[in-house]
């Protein structure tokens, strides 16, 4: 089973930037640790901070893929062509987000994402995107 993980902007900091908000562990450990407890998982991981770049991976790995579970950061709030790109490709999409962006400021409230995407997991820490291999992984 292929499953890609894409992260957008700032992501690379994670541990590094707010650890209030964000906590203490950079992806790179939680990947780490994720990799070793689905070792029958075939995982793909891309990071970007360029909108087109988050663009152009979703339509490469859109079609072939079996589930993409996606963090589009602060392009969540303002990215039409994320939204696009995730309704044109025909692989489910799980939305994640670390924090709760409903408890946050108002802006984070508006997603171009959660309307396209199969659903939405926020504010559960970096458990989310757990959350969401375990749903791709066995929709039932
Ligand atoms: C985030 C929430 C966004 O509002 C923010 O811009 C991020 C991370 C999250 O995972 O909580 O960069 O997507």
């Amino acid at each position: 089973m292929k499953i890609a993980i894409i992260n957008g902007p700032n992501l690379n900091l994670l541990g590094k930037r707010e650890k209030g908000i964000y906590g203490n562990m950079s992806f790179e450990d939680y990947f780490a640790f994720l990799k070793e407890k689905y070792r029958h998982i075939d995982f793909h991981y891309f990071q970007s901070n360029i909108e087109g770049e988050l663009v152009n991976e979703l339509q490469r790995v859109g079609y072939e893929y079996d589930g993409i579970i996606m963090n589009p950061a602060a392009y969540t709030h303002t990215s039409v062509a994320i939204g696009d790109a995730i309704a044109a490709i025909t692989t489910p999409v799980v939305e994640v987000h670390i924090s709760n962006v409903h408890a946050r400021e108002e802006f984070r409230k508006i997603s171009h994402v959660s309307a396209k995407a199969a659903g939405s997991i926020i504010g559960l820490g970096l458990k989310g995107y757990e959350l969401a291999l375990l749903y791709l992984t066995d929709k039932g």
